[in-house]
């Protein structure tokens, strides 16, 4: 058994950077049971950004039963002569893949919904908690499907959506009751200068506590993290690709589970457009402060910051000031390296490495290739 403690942030009315956000004071609730109070908050649809922020956080204890099992992977630690064995992610025990289906969907119940882009960023972006009373087990780096309410223009029922899951295993709550997502709300304008706004996106933004949401899955090992407590992992991140690093970072530093304390390095970068839609930008600070020595966050804000030739700060840019290190960290055998968001992003980060990797007479994409095969670079842009 087990506790934590964490913080979330939430933005404040109409702030111009995340300076104006909340920045949560650890706060400590008991273990995960959800008293009847907190429901009737929740299905009375009372629920306000405060609310919200005070119900993320909490002290955690990890019963037993709610353990994932876990597999040796890689034991940096390990001495010379034993012999580690790797085992696959896609062999890992207890992964549950497809337990619903578009025909037998799992009906959850929206326990929260909250904007977390402050109200002058370009776009919304929301998270969503969703209950799933144990039904949905999922693994951190999963996703899971969501079927839109109402028909298409053909007159058939939506199909579905997937979104990353962008809690632990254990849910927001630590109960492992819950599933979450972070949903940026799709609005553009056509060729004929109409503004459309993207169905599923749209339908769930818009959701409110209580209301029913039909849900697939879960889905997808690509995402899944290293079993290795000790491994260093790169995490690389625009907008609401930020989702699974959410879960990965808040297993490593704000639960504590029998088998799995972790004592390697998390690196993240994260690519937004402006500061005011730098999200979970408080909780990644709490993470920070709790293990100064295990976490490295790096920002970039493309609309607000140019590198020193004048060029927007892309991901891959804020990566290029460290283009050796990151070359020396992704040669190191417990280096895993997860990619998530636009697609565009990949190749922007194969341009810093490329020539760094000759330098040393190394070809990068056959690198990269064999990378892929050890499961150390790992992929998942849209
Ligand atoms: C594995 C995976 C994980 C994902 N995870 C997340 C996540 O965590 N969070 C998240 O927010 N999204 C995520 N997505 C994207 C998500 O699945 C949806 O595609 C997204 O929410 C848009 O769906 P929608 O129904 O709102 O839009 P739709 O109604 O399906 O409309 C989308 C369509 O609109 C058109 N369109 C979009 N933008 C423009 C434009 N600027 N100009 C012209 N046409 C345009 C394109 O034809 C596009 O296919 C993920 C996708 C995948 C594959
Ligand atoms: N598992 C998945 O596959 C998964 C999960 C979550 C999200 N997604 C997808 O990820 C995307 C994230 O979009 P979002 O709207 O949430 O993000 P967003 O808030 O708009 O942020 C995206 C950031 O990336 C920058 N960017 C644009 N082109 C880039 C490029 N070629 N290389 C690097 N950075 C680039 C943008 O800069 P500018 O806008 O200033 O140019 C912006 O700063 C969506 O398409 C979403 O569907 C996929």
């Amino acid at each position: 058994m087990a506790a934590v403690t964490a913080a979330v942030s939430v933005p404040t009315s109409t702030s111009s950077s995340s300076l104006g956000r909340i920045a949560l004071e650890r706060a400590t609730f008991p273990c995960p049971d959800r008293s009847a109070s907190f429901q009737k908050t929740f299905f009375g649809g009372r629920l306000n950004n405060s609310d919200a922020a005070l119900l993320f956080a909490r002290v955690r204890t990890v019963p037993l039963n709610y353990r994932q099992s876990v597999k040796a992977q890689v034991t940096t630690e390990a001495p010379a002569t034993t012999k580690v064995v790797k085992i696959s992610k896609k062999n890992e025990e207890g992964v549950v893949v497809n337990k619903y289906k578009p025909k037998t969907p799992y009906i959850g119940r929206v326990l929260l919904n909250t904007k977390i882009t402050a109200d002058d960023a370009p776009g919304e972006t929301w998270h969503m908690v969703f209950s799933t009373e144990g039904e949905l087990p999922y693994r951190e780096g999963q996703s899971i499907g969501v079927i839109p309410t109402g028909i298409d223009k053909n007159g058939k029922p939506h199909k579905l959506r997937l979104y990353s899951i962008a809690s632990s295993a254990l849910g927001d709550f630590g109960d492992s009751k819950t599933v979450s997502l972070c949903v940026k709300r799709l609005v553009y304008t056509n060729d004929q200068g109409e503004v459309v706004k993207g169905v599923c996106s749209n339908f769930l933004c818009d959701l409110k506590p209580g209301e029913e949401v039909t849900i697939t899955g879960p889905v997808g090992k690509e995402m899944l993290m290293p079993v290795d407590p000790n491994a260093t992992i790169i995490m690389l991140a625009t907008g609401t690709g930020i989702a699974p690093f959410r879960g990965y970072l808040w297993k490593m530093f704000f639960e504590k589970h029998p088998d799995y304390k972790f004592n390697g390095l998390a690196w993240l970068f994260l690519g937004v457009p402006t500061s005011s839609s730098l999200i979970y930008k408080e909780e990644f600070e709490k993470m920070k402060e709790k293990s100064p020595d295990k976490i490295r966050v790096d920002f970039a804000v493309s609309r607000e910051q140019t590198n020193e030739k004048g060029e927007k700060m892309y991901i891959q840019t804020r990566m290029g000031e460290y283009a050796k290190e990151l070359w020396g960290l992704f040669k190191k055998e417990n280096t895993y390296v997860y990619m998530c968001g636009l697609k565009g992003m990949e190749k922007g980060i194969d341009d810093i490495i490329t020539s760094l990797a000759a330098e040393e007479g190394i070809d990068w994409n056959e690198y990269k290739r064999q990378m892929k095969k050890s499961e150390r670079w790992n992929v998942e842009v849209y």
